[in-house]
């Protein structure tokens, strides 16, 4: 049986769907204050929202670190609706071997290792770098029936996805939004032809300048799920 709900649908059935909509429950009441506040922030400076990304980028590019830390807890969680695209291409391109770059609480981690089961199995490597939410993630995981299916590895993602040893099929980049770049050449020896990269939070310009430079070896184009959120999807054709 299919792990996650149809489009359109409330996730209602089985132990992953239970595991996703609570944790999307959590995930709201964890993060709305700060959300609320980014926007307020936003609102009253008046920046436009490429102008806010790319100050944060800036921030971020002195110490990735020192910004993920105050994120501690907090899920920072793709949707519901990107959640199930991301488990809908997992099944279209029948992918068992995926690669996650932000794994926080684990929920988008659920929903492609969700898609890894419903396809006969594979393996999930995920990255974090803040402990807590590797141990969080984890338990989740486990709550949802897919501990088998997933390796969360703990630390910088800049090294612990360094050396993958086996063909990647599908790979969601979705860590601190400067490391885009590093990040994608980092796996890109292993991404076999036809692999789908599905980015979210990508304003880095030097990611979507790569990504969108045919010469590079990959076609790419935004994708209107979440509006504002920066969802680019890119095919590896090189
Ligand atoms: C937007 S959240 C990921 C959300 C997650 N994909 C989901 O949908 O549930 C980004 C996460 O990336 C982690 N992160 C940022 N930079 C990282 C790095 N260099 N290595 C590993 N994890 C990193 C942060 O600690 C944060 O938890």
């Amino acid at each position: 049986m299919c792990g996650v709900a149809r489009s359109g649908e409330r996730p209602t059935i089985g132990r992953v769907a239970e595991t996703l909509a609570k944790l999307h429950r959590n995930a709201e009441a964890a993060d709305a204050p700060y959300i609320e506040k980014v926007r307020d922030e936003l609102q009253a400076s008046g920046a436009s929202l490429e102008q806010a990304a790319a100050q944060m980028i800036a921030n971020e590019r002195q110490d990735y670190r020192a910004a993920y830390k105050d994120h501690a807890a907090h899920f920072l969680s793709v949707t519901p609706g990107y959640g199930r695209f991301l488990y809908e291409m997992a099944r279209a391109t029948k992918a068992t071997r995926i690669v996650e770059f932000g794994t926080s609480m684990g929920i988008s981690t659920i929903y492609l290792a969700a898609a890894l089961q419903d396809n006969g199995g594979g393996q999930l490597i995920g990255s974090e770098m803040e402990p807590t939410k590797v141990a969080r993630a984890r338990a989740h995981v486990q709550a949802a029936g897919l501990a088998d299916l997933v390796e969360i590895r703990e630390g910088d993602a800049l090294e612990t996805l360094r050396d993958l040893d086996s063909v990647i099929d599908l790979a969601l980049i979705d860590g601190a939004w400067s490391l885009y770049l590093p990040v994608l050449k980092l796996i890109e020896p292993k991404l076999r032809p036809g692999a789908v990269i599905l980015a979210e939070n990508a304003f880095a310009e030097d990611y979507l300048d790569y990504v969108r430079a045919p010469a590079n070896g990959y076609i790419a184009q935004t994708l209107p799920i979440d509006e504002g959120r920066g969802n680019e999807f890119a095919v590896r054709v090189g």
